[in-house]
Parts: C-alpha cells; structure tokens; sequence
C-alpha cells in the first residue's frame, strides 16, 4: 500500500516522456491529438496550498487539497457540448505519493488538535490519497486530500507541483478521459527556517498571555482563537481573524523586506515560488499589485474586508468583459457555456501558461500548446461559427482568413520557445512594396518584419518573438504572411513557454 504500483509508475513515466516529446513539436499539431467522445478538465482551486509539516507545538494548517473538475461530452456539427455530471464517475490518485502518514506526524496530534480520530492517511473530509469526486451542480469537487509535498520514491525533498491523475469513467467504469492536473502543496512556511525566529517555542512564549493562551499547552492551533475562515467558516474568532494579526505584527516587512521576497517569507517560498502565472513570469506582477502589501492586508480586515473571500478580482484590471460577477471569486466563476473560468485559464496565481511545465501539460495534452484553453475543438469536436469564450471567434477562422489559398512560408523552429528567433523562408520576386506581418491568433496585426529577397527569389526574414512595442509576445499561435501586389504566402508560428 505504501509503494507505488509498476502501472502507476509506468503511466507517470509516459506522462513525462510525452510532454518533452510536445514540448519539442512532435506533437504540437492539432491534428494529432486523440481526444474521445468526453474530455475532462480538472485543478486545484487556489494554485497552491500550504501545510505545516510538524504538529506537535504550532498547527497553523493540516494536509487538506482541494481538487476541482468538470466533464464535458464533446460536441460535433450537430450537437453542442454539454457539461455532464449524471452517470460519470470521477476518480483521483496521485501516482508516486501514496501515504501520508509519518511524511508529516498530523496523525500524531490530529485528536488533541481537531477532536477527531482519523484512520492512518486519511484527512479531515474522510477523503485518502486515492477516492473519487462529489458530483456537485455542473462540477465535481474532491475536497480534503491530505497529500504532502514528499513522494514515496523521495520523502524528505519537497515536491510542491506533483500531478494528480484524475480519471473520468462512464456507469459501466469504462474510462472516458483522464487528466494529470498540478496538485500543489508546500510546507515551506518559514518561521525558524527562514532564519526569522530562533524556536517554534519562542514564538509560542512571545505570544501575549491573553484570552487564556498558554504557550505550553501545546499542540496549538492557532485557528481555535484567531478565525481563519478555511477551517472555522467567516467569523473572526476570539482573538481576532489570524489574518488581520499576523500580517499586522510583521507590517515592518513593507520597509525591510518590500517586494515578494517579503510575502515568500511565510507563503511558500524562495524555494517554491507558488505565484508562476503568465502575469507574474510574462509581466512581472508580484503580490502586492494584487493584494497590497502587508500593511492593507491587515488593515483591509480591520475596514471589513472577510479573509478568504474578498480577494482581488480579475475585473479590477481587466474590463468586465474578462471579469468575474461581482461578489463571486474567481474560483467559484463560470463562463463560456458554463464552463469554469480556471478550467480554460487554471489555479489562481497559476494563470496559464504557468512557469511550472506540469502545469501545462494538461492543456498541451488538449491543444498541443500550453497556455489558455483557447482551441474551440477541445469541447466542441468541430470549429463553431459564432462567438466563443468572452466573444472570441475561433482561430480557425482567422486562420482560415490568413492561411487559406496561399503559398506556404516556411517557419523554423516551431513550435519556438518565447524568447527565440524564428527565421522564416518563402519566395517572392522582390520585397519592394511588400509586407512580411506576424498576426496574434485573434488576427490582430502585432509586428511589422523587415524582408529580404536574394538569389532565385529566396524570401528570408526573422521574428525575435516580440510585438511592435519590443514587448515578447505571450505563448500561443501567431501567424506570418507576406504581400506584395497578388503575391502572398502565409505561414503558422506556435510560441510556447
Ligand atoms: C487561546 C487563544 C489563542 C490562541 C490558541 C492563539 N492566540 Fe494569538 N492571540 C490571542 C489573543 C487573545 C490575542 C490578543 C488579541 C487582541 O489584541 O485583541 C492574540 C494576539 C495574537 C497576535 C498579535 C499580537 C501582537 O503582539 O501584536 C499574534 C501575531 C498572534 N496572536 C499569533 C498567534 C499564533 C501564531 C497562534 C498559533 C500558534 C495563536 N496566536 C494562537 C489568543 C490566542
Ligand atoms: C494577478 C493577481 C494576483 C497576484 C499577483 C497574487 N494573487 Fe493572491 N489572489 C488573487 C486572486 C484573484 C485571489 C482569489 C482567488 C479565488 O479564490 O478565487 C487570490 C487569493 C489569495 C489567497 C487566498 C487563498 C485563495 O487562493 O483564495 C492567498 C493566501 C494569496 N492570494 C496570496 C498571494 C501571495 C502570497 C501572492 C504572491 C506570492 C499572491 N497572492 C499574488 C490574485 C493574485
Ligand atoms: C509572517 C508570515 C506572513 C507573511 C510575511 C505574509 N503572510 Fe499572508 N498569510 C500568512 C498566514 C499564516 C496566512 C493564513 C491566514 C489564514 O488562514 O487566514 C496568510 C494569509 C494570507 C491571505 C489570505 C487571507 C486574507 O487575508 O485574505 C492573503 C491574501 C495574504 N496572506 C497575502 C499576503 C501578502 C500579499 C503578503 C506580502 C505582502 C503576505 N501575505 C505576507 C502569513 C504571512
Ligand atoms: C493587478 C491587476 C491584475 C489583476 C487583478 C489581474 N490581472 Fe491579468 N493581467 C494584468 C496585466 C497588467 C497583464 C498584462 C497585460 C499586457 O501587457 O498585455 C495581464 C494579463 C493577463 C492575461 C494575458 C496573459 C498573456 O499571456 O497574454 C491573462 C490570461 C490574464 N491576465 C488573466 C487574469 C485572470 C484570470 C485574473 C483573475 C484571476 C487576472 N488576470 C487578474 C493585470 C491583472
Ligand atoms: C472556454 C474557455 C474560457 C473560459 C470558460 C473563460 N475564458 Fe477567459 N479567456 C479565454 C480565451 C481563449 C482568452 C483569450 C486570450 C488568451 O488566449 O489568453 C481569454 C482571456 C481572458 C483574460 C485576458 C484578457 C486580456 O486582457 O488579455 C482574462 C482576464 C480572462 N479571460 C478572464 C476570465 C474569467 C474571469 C472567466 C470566468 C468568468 C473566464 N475568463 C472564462 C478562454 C476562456
Ligand atoms: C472548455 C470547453 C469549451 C471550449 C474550449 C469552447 N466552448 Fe463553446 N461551448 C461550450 C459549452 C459547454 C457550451 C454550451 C452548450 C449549451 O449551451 O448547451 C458552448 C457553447 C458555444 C456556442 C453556442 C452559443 C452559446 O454561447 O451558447 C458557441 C457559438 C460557442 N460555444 C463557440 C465557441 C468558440 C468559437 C470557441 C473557441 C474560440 C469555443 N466555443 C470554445 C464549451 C466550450
């Protein structure tokens, strides 16, 4: 029970060997990809989730992950997709991590700190490593999983963004479709190791003796006074919302520590990294653009702010077009068709594409590249005409537009890495009065490129990867196309990250 099966072993080993293989363009065109009558799509729902590793002084947080999916029967020419929940069964395991228990000693203390006896690897919801998904309206949810960051090949190196192998399965447990989302948990929260505080017990005995704490009455769960709204609801305890107090005694940090090396304190970490998002690695968000730094944190909650449930909005700097309603996390949204928006667009602070390669796989394995779930095909089997997600008409009618009865330019390497140059070959008679274009996947026009024409009309240019404005373009799809006069030919360049 504690080791891992040669199947799990074998399936984990193919997951990555096919990722490398996409990642080097074996598999990037649609075409190839083999999707069947169902796809299923699945995160976790706030991108990563902290732990504590040791029990027996301070719990500040146990094991507990929460999983999130949703199965969609493909549609066709005909027929729309639907989101399905009746007859469909979801499973999950973590292939490689199979136990729990003595990977952190929670068993140890979970009766003194909870009041309740778990059986061995089992966490708070009743849920193990291994079980299946509630179905709940339009969604499934696993909530609870007590996995920690060590796998069973290498229990004391933390592993943060392991891959949950979800697997859909029809009334009769035939499988439907699977998917490997990132399942992230971390215990790199800080206190001593981050060369901050001497001992756990000197944190304990620094505490104010109010409100009947007794720094050895240990274990202490700090949430028994101080609400914290993920395991005592929206109520601000005793003591205060553990939020509010512990943001506020280290507000010195906005001066000492500013930035996000200030947050990676006691949010995992140096090491772990947790915010990998597109607008962190592409546009160089940190925290505090979201958030405010640790002062507004705090204060925000003294002002009314409830921990946990105002967060920052997507349509605070995006228009509402890309928005959430108001009053409704990100995390709990629907949009397009009812879909969720983390099932195209992932984890909170993992927005793809994501710095982490496993968290792209997923969407690599649906649409060849990482990045948005963007290609209509994935859920709708054939390209629809009208508007999709956010009023997005599909690619393949831009695509249709750009590439259709042209000749051919020639695009090498593609897929590229952002960041790399693609050189790019066709014919022409000569480049006066022409236009070498890239477009975004949207048809928009991004870069204007120089054009050479040499020996026996051979067409030559170069795309650095970047927009007019020298900024490097996000992953996704982007077109190339040459004119001048009758002449055009038109070619496909996938970025990837
Ligand atoms: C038995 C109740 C109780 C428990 C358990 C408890 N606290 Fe407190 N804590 C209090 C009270 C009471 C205050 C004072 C609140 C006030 O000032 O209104 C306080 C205040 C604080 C403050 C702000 C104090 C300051 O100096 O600014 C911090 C930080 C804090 N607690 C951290 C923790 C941590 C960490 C834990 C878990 C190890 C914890 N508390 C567990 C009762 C408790
Ligand atoms: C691009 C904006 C953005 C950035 C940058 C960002 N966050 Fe968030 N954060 C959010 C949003 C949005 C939510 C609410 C998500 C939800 O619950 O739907 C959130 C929620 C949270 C939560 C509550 C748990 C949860 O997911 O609901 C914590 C803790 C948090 N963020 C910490 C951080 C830390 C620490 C950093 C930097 C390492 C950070 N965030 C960077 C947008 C951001
Ligand atoms: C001294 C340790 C510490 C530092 C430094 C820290 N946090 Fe936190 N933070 C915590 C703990 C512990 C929690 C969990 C509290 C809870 O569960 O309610 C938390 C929870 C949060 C939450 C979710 C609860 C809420 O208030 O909505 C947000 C958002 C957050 N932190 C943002 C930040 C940002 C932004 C920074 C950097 C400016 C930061 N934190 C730095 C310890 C810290
Ligand atoms: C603090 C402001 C802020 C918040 C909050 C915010 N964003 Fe962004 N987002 C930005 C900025 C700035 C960019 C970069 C825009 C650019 O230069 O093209 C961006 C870009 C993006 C992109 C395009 C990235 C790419 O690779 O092209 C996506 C997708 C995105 N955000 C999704 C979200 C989602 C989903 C949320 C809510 C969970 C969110 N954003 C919340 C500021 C924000
Ligand atoms: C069916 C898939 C799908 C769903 C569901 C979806 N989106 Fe999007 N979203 C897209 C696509 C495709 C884009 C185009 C840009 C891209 O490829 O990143 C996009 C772009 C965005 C952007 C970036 C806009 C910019 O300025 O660059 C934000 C923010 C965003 N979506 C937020 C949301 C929110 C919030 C929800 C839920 C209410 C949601 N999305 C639901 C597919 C989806
Ligand atoms: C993640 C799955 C998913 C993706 C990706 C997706 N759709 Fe959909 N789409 C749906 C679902 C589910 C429905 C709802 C069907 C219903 O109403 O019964 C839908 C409905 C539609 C409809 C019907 C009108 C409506 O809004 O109800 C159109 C048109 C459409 N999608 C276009 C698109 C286009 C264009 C794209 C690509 C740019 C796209 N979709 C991508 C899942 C998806």
């Amino acid at each position: 029970m504690h080791s891992t099966t040669p199947q799990r072993a074998a399936r984990s080993v193919a997951v990555v060997g096919f990722v490398a293989l996409t990642l080097l363009g074996v598999r990037s065109d649609a075409d190839t990809r083999d999707l069947g009558t169902h796809v299923v799509l699945s995160w976790n729902d706030l991108g990563m989730h902290c732990m504590n590793q040791d029990h027996a002084q301070i719990s500040i947080l146990p094991p507990y992950n929460d999983l999130v999916a949703q199965v969609i029967l493909r549609g066709n020419a005909t027929t729309l997709p639907q989101i399905v929940t009746d007859g469909v069964t979801l499973e999950y395991s973590i292939p490689g991590n199979t136990y729990s228990v003595g990977k952190t000693d929670f068993w140890d203390y979970a009766q003194d700190l909870f009041g309740v006896i778990l059986p061995p690897n089992v966490g708070l919801t009743g849920r193990g490593l291994t079980g299946t998904f509630d179905a709940l309206s339009g969604y499934f949810e696993a909530d609870g999983i007590p996995i920690t960051p060590f796998t069973d090949a290498n229990p004391t190196v933390e592993d943060p963004y392991q891959q949950a192998l979800v697997i859909a399965r029809d009334a009769g447990g035939a499988e439907l479709a699977r998917v490997e989302p990132v399942i992230p948990v971390s215990t790199e929260v800080s206190c001593v190791s981050g060369g901050c505080h001497g001992s756990i017990q000197g944190i304990l005995n620094q505490h104010e003796d109010e409100g009947g704490f007794n720094p050895n009455n240990t274990p202490i769960l700090c949430a028994q006074c101080h609400g914290m709204t993920p395991l005592t609801g929206p109520n601000p305890g005793t003591a205060g919302y553990f939020s509010r107090r512990i943001h506020e005694k280290h507000d010195f940090l906005d001066q000492s520590m500013p930035g996000i090396a200030g947050c990676y304190k006691c949010h995992p970490g140096q090491n772990t990294s947790c915010l990998r998002g597109t607008m962190s690695t592409n546009f160089g968000l940190v925290c505090q653009d979201c958030h405010g730094n640790m002062h507004q944190v705090s204060d925000s909650i003294g002002n009314g702010r409830t921990p946990w449930i105002d967060e920052p909005a997507c349509r605070t700097c995006h228009t509402a077009t890309y928005g959430e309603p108001v009053g409704t996390l990100y995390r709990n949204a629907v949009g397009h068709g009812g879909v969720r928006c983390a099932a195209c667009h992932d984890s909170p602070h993992a927005i793809a594409p994501s710095r982490v390669d496993r968290d792209n796989a997923k969407m690599i394995a649906l649409q060849g590249h990482a990045g948005t779930l963007s290609d209509c095909t994935v859920c709708h089997g054939v390209v629809p005409s009208g508007a999709g997600p956010h009023g997005i008409t599909s690619t393949a009618v831009v695509e249709g537009e750009l590439l259709g009865g042209a000749s051919k330019l020639a695009t090498f390497p593609n897929p590229v890495r952002a960041g790399g140059l693609v050189r790019i070959r066709g014919t022409a008679e000569s480049t006066d009065g022409g236009h070498l274009l890239v477009f975004d996947a949207a048809g928009r026009t991004i870069r204007k490129l120089e054009a050479s024409v040499a020996g026996s009309r051979e067409l030559t240019g170069a795309w650095d990867g970047r927009n007019a404005r020298g900024e490097s373009v996000a992953p996704g799809v982007y077109f190339v196309r040459w004119t001048r006069g009758e002449e055009k030919a038109t070619g496909k360049v996938v970025v990837i990250d």
